[in-house]
């Protein structure tokens, strides 16, 4: 294969992100790795790089824990003290997105995949090239950590010759063709780079077109992280990175991360039509019970409770149904704790306070205020409503919020029905939901008239979807807002919040 040299016209470096929402697409078939060649040196530059993690079998159950059995194996066995600080240290460092966790679940499928490839590459001693897609905060970056440190240990134990690894974060070169020179260099060490950066380039794809006079030239994995960083005006540099893998002599193994699911379509038609298409890896958005069980197996490593279940449940209902991202999960758990923080600091200032004020105060607290008091050992509910809030306010909890009560109650009573699962109900079993409800709450139900006006109403605001059918009870029901839009905005309202934590207790239990 002809050595390929481009100039270095890339300019503006653009960073794609995609909300972690998006409809992930179908993986590409993986397109078989090329030939061979190269020796060098160890380098790790990743920004989530974990110093001491502990291996992950990657023969682990793939895919996700269901809720139930991660509930089970939640089971602390002392309690939190919140006024300790150094155990408010620990849960805070435990929930810090730069805290690698000591395992890595519910990606033990994408690393297996990832691995394989790696691999086969070694084992075959051929170059190939895999593309890892997926929307922000889906574990890419942490999992390719993992792959990197199994790959290796790997090698060692079925002694094979162990590849070189270069992990490089594109948003940390200066210039994006600086790519080359760190490949080069890695693939040369001994070798002075030439100053030029075209010339890296054109040495590296020397280097991989002629076969080599030294007979061992160790495989190179490549972590090139963020690479939507190098998608220039031309495509040169992503053109040229993923061609030095089709090299006859190649010894790459390139693994791109970047946000964009079509970038290898859209960016790399060349390869598709030299029949090179990067294998594609797709890391999906974090669904809820994903989310719920990475957060409980990273509170594993405390051994006490910090949060309620239900507040867990309603932090990965609500991140889960707006971007599946567990960055924004780690940092809505972090700012519960704080709302927690401050609710004790408020109240240690009360017991400072003079007999009088003290007086006033109590007479201010009410039955309700003193309960929740007994349970301050814990992030709450209602403190995660509050953290949700700052994150996640949105006009749709307004909109649901500033509802009168009988249409609020009917939308409660809608989500208590479709908690279980369910997608789909009838303005009959609603009214019935609805008539439970009131009941229990001891609030005067209106008439089953008034009800069906309710539901036209809900469905003009685009809340609920009613169906036709003449006769109004079997008019089918659905919600067309998500259901941690509902649960979320009527937690802000304190006579919901009774309601929402006893049903959400039966679900959990
Ligand atoms: N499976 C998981 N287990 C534990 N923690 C996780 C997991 N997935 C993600 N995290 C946490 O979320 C953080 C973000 O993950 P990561 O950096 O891998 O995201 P990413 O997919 O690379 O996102 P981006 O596209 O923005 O680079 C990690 O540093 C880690 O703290
Ligand atoms: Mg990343």
């Amino acid at each position: 294969m002809p050595a390929i040299v481009r100039s270095n016209a890339d300019s503006t470096p653009q960073k794609r992100r995609l909300r972690s929402d998006a409809a992930a697409a179908q993986d590409s078939q993986p397109s078989i790795p090329v030939k061979w060649k190269s020796p060098r040196r160890c380098t790790s530059a990743s920004p989530n790089c974990p110093s001491n993690r502990a291996a992950i079998d990657s023969s682990e159950n793939p895919g996700k824990s269901p809720l139930k059995k991660s509930t089970d194996r939640f089971i602390p066995n002392s309690k939190w003290s919140p006024v300790d600080t150094e155990q408010m240290r620990a849960v805070k460092e435990a929930l810090h997105v730069s805290t690698a966790p000591s395992t890595i679940v519910c990606r033990e499928d994408e690393q297996r995949r990832v691995l394989e490839f790696c691999k086969a590459c070694v084992e075959q001693e051929k170059a190939g090239s895999l593309y890892i897609c997926g929307c922000p905060g889906t574990g890419k970056s942490l999992s390719m950590e993992k792959v990197k440190q199994l790959l290796v240990d790997w090698a060692k134990e079925v002694g094979h010759q162990q590849p070189d690894v270069l992990s490089i974060n594109c948003t940390s070169l200066a210039n994006t063709s600086d790519i080359f020179s760190k490949i080069l260099g890695d693939a040369q060490p001994r070798k002075k780079v030439n100053g030029s950066t075209t010339s890296a380039l054109q040495q590296l794809q020397n280097l991989y077109s002629q076969n080599p006079r030294s007979s061992v030239m160790k495989m190179m994995l490549i972590i090139a992280d963020e690479l939507d960083y190098l998608i220039t005006k031309n495509r040169a540099v992503l053109h040229d990175l993923f061609l030095l893998t089709t090299l006859p002599f190649s010894r790459c193994i390139l693994i791109g991360i970047a946000n964009a699911m079509d970038l290898a379509d859209r960016f790399l038609p060349r390869l598709q039509s030299l029949n090179c298409k990067p294998m594609a890896v797709t890391f999906r958005a974090y669904d809820k019970d994903q989310i719920l069980t990475i957060l409980q197996e990273r509170l594993l490593a405390l051994p006490y409770l910090v949060f309620q279940p239900q507040a867990l449940e309603l932090c990965a209902r609500k991140v889960a149904a707006a971007s599946g991202d567990m960055r924004n999960a780690l940092c809505v758990c972090r700012s519960a704790i704080e709302v927690l923080e401050a609710e004790l600091r408020k109240s240690s200032s009360n017991f400072n306070l003079s007999t009088v004020e003290k007086a006033l105060f109590e007479q201010q607290t009410t039955a309700a205020d003193i309960l929740r008091k007994q349970e301050i050992d814990v992030v709450r509910l209602d403190h995660m409503v509050v953290a949700l809030s700052k994150t996640y306010r949105t006009p749709i909890v307004d909109t649901i919020q500033s509802l009168p009560q009988h249409q609020q109650i009917v939308l409660c009573s809608a989500v208590k029905l479709f908690h279980g699962g369910k997608k789909d109900t009838t303005v009959g079993e609603l009214h019935k939901s609805y008539m439970d409800f009131c009941k229990t709450t001891l609030i005067p139900p209106v008439g089953s008239m008034e009800l069906s006006t309710i539901c036209r109403v809900l469905n003009d605001q685009g809340l609920l979807k009613v169906g036709q059918s003449r006769d109004d009870k079997s008019k089918r029901v659905t919600l067309r807002v998500d259901e941690a839009d509902i649960t979320f905005a009527l937690q802000g309202i304190r006579f919901f919040r009774n309601c929402f934590q006893q049903f959400c207790s039966k679900h959990i239990d």
